[in-house]
């Protein structure tokens, strides 16, 4: 018995949830964060909320913290390490910090990890034993959970799959044109979107929701997603575009690690028709058909939830290694 507290620290806001051992969800409380303010100062404020909003009984039956985080960051050691979103905050020992205010153990991990996590736990993974996900959200990162354990690598750089280039030219992404994430990201989309347009342009066969230089620079992936879904053919080529090379590359995820489910998140669960089509054609085509016959492509089942089941499956985590090292 006992439960957990779950941080999942953003850019804009962070949340904290608070959530029995076995990860039901109890009480959430977000904190808008202001980037201007060094990192110590957010820390304070979120210990305090935690402490003004759940209850002394809940507080003191804590048994483990878990943060989830942008990457990069240094899981060993508990520090981030000045993700993108996040500038200022480097080597912040947010592990030790939380750890030390509840008494209790706490974990770091990346948010493509605390996905992976949370999809394996709770949502479209559960109960597999070899599960991969993939983020597909602003940027491309995954998580691995292999043989039943997460696997994080070396130094917590496994998964770094958006730095893999799959083309010789394309959108930008990680300082090369071409890499993974530049075609299966929202970023990704959105310049896949931008470059489409440019094309139809030369040839005078320019969208009429797209006119103007003014237009395409404000052109978003949800703008892109809303015109794919009233039908639109440019709209739905782009898509088909990320699609084939997400199918590229989730080839070679299937070749090398022979997963039960490919779990993928945020813009493909919500375009999943836009994109998985053409994604499933080329891994038909590509990947060894005894692998790819038992690997599930799927979207991720948790939708806006994720993140704080990724919270709180780091904590279980942490949980679970503090009761190995007591045994
Ligand atoms: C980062 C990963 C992260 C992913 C999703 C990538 O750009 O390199 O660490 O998991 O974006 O946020
Ligand atoms: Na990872």
């Amino acid at each position: 018995s006992g439960y957990l507290l779950g941080v999942d620290i953003g850019g804009t806001k962070c949340a904290l949830v608070l959530a029995t051992i076995n990860g039901e969800l109890l009480r959430r409380e977000v904190l808008n964060t202001n980037t201007s303010q060094p990192p110590m100062e957010t820390l304070k404020q979120l210990a305090a909320l935690a402490r003004e909003r759940f209850s002394p009984d809940h507080l003191t039956s804590l048994r483990a913290i878990g943060i989830s985080c942008g990457g990069p960051l240094d899981s060993a050691r508990g520090l981030v390490l000045s993700p993108p979103n996040l500038p200022g905050w480097d080597a912040v020992p947010v592990t030790r910090f939380f750890s030390n205010l509840f008494g209790v153990p706490a974990a770091l991990q990346n948010d493509a990890n605390a996905g992976a996590l949370a999809e394996w736990r709770f949502g479209a993974g559960k109960g597999s034993r070899n599960m991969v996900f993939l983020t597909f959200g602003t940027g491309l990162g995954a998580g691995l959970i292999l043989n039943g354990q997460l696997y994080s690598g070396t130094n917590d750089l496994a998964g770094e799959l958006g730095h893999i280039r799959l083309a010789d030219s394309g959108p930008l992404a990680f300082g090369k044109h071409g890499s993974f994430e530049g075609f299966c990201s929202g970023a990704g989309i959105r310049l896949l979107g931008q470059a489409a347009v440019r094309e139809a342009w030369q040839h005078n066969q320019g969208p009429a929701w797209c006119r103007t230089e003014a237009e395409l620079a404000t052109l978003t992936t949800q703008q892109l997603a809303q015109h794919a879904c009233a039908g639109d053919a440019l709209a739905l080529k782009v898509f088909a575009e990320s699609g084939k090379r997400l199918g590229q590359g989730l080839s070679m995820v299937i070749d090398l690690l022979n997963p039960e489910y490919i779990v993928i998140g945020s813009v493909f669960a919500r375009c999943e028709s836009f994109i998985a089509p053409a994604a499933h054609a080329v891994i038909a085509r590509e990947a060894l058909p005894g692998a790819a016959a038992v690997c599930r492509v799927v979207p991720a089942a948790l939708g806006e939830q994720i993140g704080d089941y990724a919270a709180v499956g780091v904590a279980q985590l942490a949980l679970s290694s503090a009761d190995k090292h007591a045994t």
